[in-house]
């Protein structure tokens, strides 16, 4: 007997079914299609995540030829550090506040403003989808005009990093796309390097690494690890936590009430249904884990979904409780908290405060602009995804809000 089929189309339409078998029946499996070692319980898939003799060397055939180049996911020790610097700075910091949240409220608004008096939205393709991307492009320094394109580029990179099965098609269009983003980048790099303004391209025009600064190829891989990081995540985040709270009247009338509440439904939403279900590491050594055996030079598939449903370690896992014990929503987006849905250890997600951030403006403001906000009766909430997952559409209704009557 063999654990599940990550590639089928079964577990397409619903890993989290095959989640339970995995943890109980088959807690360390070959899988034989990819040849990699599948594990998901929580303790195993947490020490994968941030303990030797894991590494992150399987970014190397993954993330790189996509990518052009090495990613800060797969660098280590004092080279990662500068480079979580650098690429960090423009997300985090003392003054983030007043650098970055005007433009998310902004970029959310402008997004909500052009359905609110409708009465329905389709919320994945025209709000979700494009709230992160248009965030992180401004903040990179891109033209406005652009942002379609820069979401086709983020979903091809994507899915060539995803692409398991090898998929010929997704792997020619990923590479296409790295060779349409090195021409598009080379006379904004040349102006930026000319001209430097306050966003990140000016920032790793400037940057240097041991004593030399970043050539073009190294900024394009920083540039699109950043879109590909930040972009599908924090879609996934925004409408799952949106979902979430509709399924559950009684959690949505206490946040409409009390806004603080947001940071916890978003948490509990990351535990259930979390952006990033697959994760891979390498095992430099044979290692023994709690499930089993790993052999020495195996890749492992850590399957973070899974492990934030293990009952070993939240109760009542398949139930979407916001006020359970395991879980603090001051620490949930830092490396101290219980969830696995950021990472753990020192490549811990970048972007994590953004991430709360960006949902709790946009939570926010779709609660206090559509009124009576409910699932449409056509609402299906199917998800798609082997790595990173997603609701294929959020079809929502609300009662617009009624303009006042000009009289002449
Ligand atoms: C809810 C939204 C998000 C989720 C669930 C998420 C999830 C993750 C996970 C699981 C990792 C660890 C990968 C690994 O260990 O191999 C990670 C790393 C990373 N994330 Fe996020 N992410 C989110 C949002 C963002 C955003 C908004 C950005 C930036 C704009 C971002 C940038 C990064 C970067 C740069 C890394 C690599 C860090 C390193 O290797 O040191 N993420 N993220």
């Amino acid at each position: 007997m063999n654990g599940p089929d990550i590639l089928s189309a079964a577990y397409d339409d619903d890993p989290y079914s095959h989640y339970e078998t995995m943890r109980n029946d088959f807690p360390v499996y070959r899988h034989e299609p990819t040849g990699m070692y599948v594990i998901s319980r929580h303790a195993d898939v947490a020490r994968a995540l941030k303990d030797p003799p894991f590494t992150n060397e399987c970014y190397a055939w993954q993330a790189e030829p996509v990518m052009g180049g090495r990613t800060i996911t797969q660098m280590d020790g004092l080279e990662h550090a500068s480079y979580r610097r650098l690429l960090g700075a423009p997300l985090r910091g003392p003054d983030f506040r007043r650098r970055v949240v005007p433009g998310i409220e902004q970029a959310s608004a402008e997004l909500i403003e052009k359905f609110q008096d409708r009465g329905d939205v389709e919320l994945m393709s025209e709000f979700a989808t494009w709230l992160p991307i248009n965030i992180m492009s401004t903040l990179i320094g891109l033209p406005e005009a652009d942002r379609p394109r820069f979401q086709r580029w983020y979903l091809a990179l994507i899915a060539h990093m995803s692409n398991l099965a090898n998929d010929p098609d997704v792997a020619a269009a990923g590479v296409a796309v790295r060779a349409e983003m090195t021409a598009y980048l080379r006379p904004l790099l040349q102006d930026r390097r000319a001209r430097p303004g306050g966003d990140i391209l000016s920032a790793l025009c400037r940057a240097e690494f041991e004593g030399a600064r970043l050539t073009d190829a190294q900024i394009q891989v920083h540039l699109a690890t950043l879109m590909t990081a930040g972009g599908d995540t924090t879609v996934s985040a925004i409408s799952n936590t949106i979902k979430n709270l509709l399924l559950h009247p009684e959690h949505l009338r206490a946040t409409m009430a009390d806004r603080s509440l947001i940071d916890r439904m978003h948490a509990e939403s990351l535990r259930l249904n979390p952006p990033v279900h697959l994760i891979l590491r390498y095992a430099a050594e044979e290692v023994r884990l709690d499930g089993g055996v790993i052999p020495a030079g195996s890749t492992v598939g850590c399957v973070l979904g899974a492990a934030n449903r293990d009952p070993a370690r939240f109760s009542d896992p398949d139930v979407f409780a916001p006020y359970r014990d395991e879980l603090d929503p001051g620490r949930e987006f830092t490396p101290a908290g219980s969830l696995v849905a950021f990472g753990q250890g020192r490549h811990f997600c970048l972007g994590a405060g953004m991430a709360r951030t960006t949902v709790n403006i946009a939570v926010n403001q779709l609660l206090d602009a559509l009124p009576d906000l409910r699932l449409a009766d056509t609402a299906e909430l199917r998800e798609t995804g082997m790595f990173t997952r997603r609701l294929k559409k959020l079809e929502l209704c609300f009662t617009p809000k009624a303009h006042p009557t000009v009289t002449v």
